[in-house]
């Protein structure tokens, strides 16, 4: 019979065992697997079977008081198609809930049919569409195209923001097209929470503000990848916001380049023009 439990660091031999191989690229879970349980902020919920060893997991954190998210869900390729990742879903929102969440929200890639069955079966509810574009920067891109064409810098400046301005910043995210559009979330790598004053005004995990043409745009420069974690552009000015953070991120010398957009053709027009791929996920969330 199946149960689940908190995990433990004596669990992560057999996480390994049946997360190695998940995508074709491989996967982050048995690099990570340890830091997870370590985390006071977080849980890893595990399923085991009779001989209590797990053959699935998933995580649960909280990205502030009344927000948490949910990733990581795994089930052993073996036992898949049984709905375990279903009940991992409600252990998971137990805890989030029994530590204050209102809202609980996750994260599935589109191409991800497997997910997206398992996710219309449970309380989520597809709440945002959100766009990854990302690009390579090669080295010394400064003055030339992946055509082979001398790249143009942008008619626009990206010039530092004004921090003390936090609260406008916000206001205007949320009446902004992009940010009604993604119900006034922002990221945080990988993971997405309402914005609030404190991500403009603290600068602990290096989020950098900037004014881009009267527009705010949040990054983060992560091992070499600057990262754009909201981009509050119109249909008039991507282009031209989005050119400037590349030439942001090729002067900080990055080899990598990655942005969050909201669900418009013109924010997936200038990720094209600017040279990026992209790829869509949903967002979705269960209040408590
Ligand atoms: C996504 C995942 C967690 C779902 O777990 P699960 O416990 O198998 O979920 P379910 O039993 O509800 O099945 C969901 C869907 O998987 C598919 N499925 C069924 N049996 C399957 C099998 N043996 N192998 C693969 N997929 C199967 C079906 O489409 C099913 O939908 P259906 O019930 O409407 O037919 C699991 O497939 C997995 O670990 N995938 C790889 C990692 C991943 O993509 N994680 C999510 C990242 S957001």
């Amino acid at each position: 019979m199946l149960s689940t439990r908190v995990a433990r660091r004596s669990d992560i031999d057999a996480i390994v065992g049946f997360t190695t191989g998940t995508f074709e690229w491989g996967d982050y879970v048995p690099v990570a697997i340890g830091s997870w349980i370590d985390d006071p902020n977080g849980v890893v919920m595990v399923a085991v079977a009779d001989d209590d060893k797990p053959i699935a997991l998933g995580r649960a954190v909280m990205l502030s008081p009344t927000e948490a998210w949910l990733h990581g869900a795994r089930v052993d390729p073996e036992h898949r198609g049984q709905g375990i990742a279903g009940e991992m879903a409600v252990v998971l929102t137990d805890w989030t809930k029994a530590n204050g969440a209102l809202v609980t929200r996750l994260m599935i890639e589109d191409s991800n049919e497997a997910s997206r069955r398992h996710i219309a079966k449970t309380g989520f509810r597809r709440t945002a569409t959100v766009h990854r574009g990302y690009r390579d920067l090669a080295a010394g891109e400064s003055g030339v195209t992946g055509n082979g064409r001398p790249r143009r810098r942008s008619p626009l400046v990206a010039r530092p923001g004004r921090r003390s301005e936090a609260d406008i910043v916000v206001a205007s995210w949320l009446a902004s097209e992009s940010g009604r559009s993604l119900r006034g979330l922002v990221a945080r790598g990988w993971t997405f929470h309402r914005l609030n004053a404190d991500d403009i005004r603290d600068t602990s995990d290096g989020t950098m503000v900037w004014d881009v043409g009267g527009a705010t745009v949040l990054s983060r420069e992560v091992d070499g990848s600057f990262d754009i974690d909201l981009l509050d552009a119109s249909e008039s000015d991507a282009d031209d916001i989005l050119s400037a953070m590349v030439d942001v991120a090729i002067d900080h010398g990055a080899s990598h380049f990655s942005v969050w957009g909201a669900d418009y053709d013109w924010i997936l027009a200038a990720f094209t023009r600017n040279g990026c791929e992209s790829f869509p996920s949903g967002i979705y969330a269960l209040s408590s």
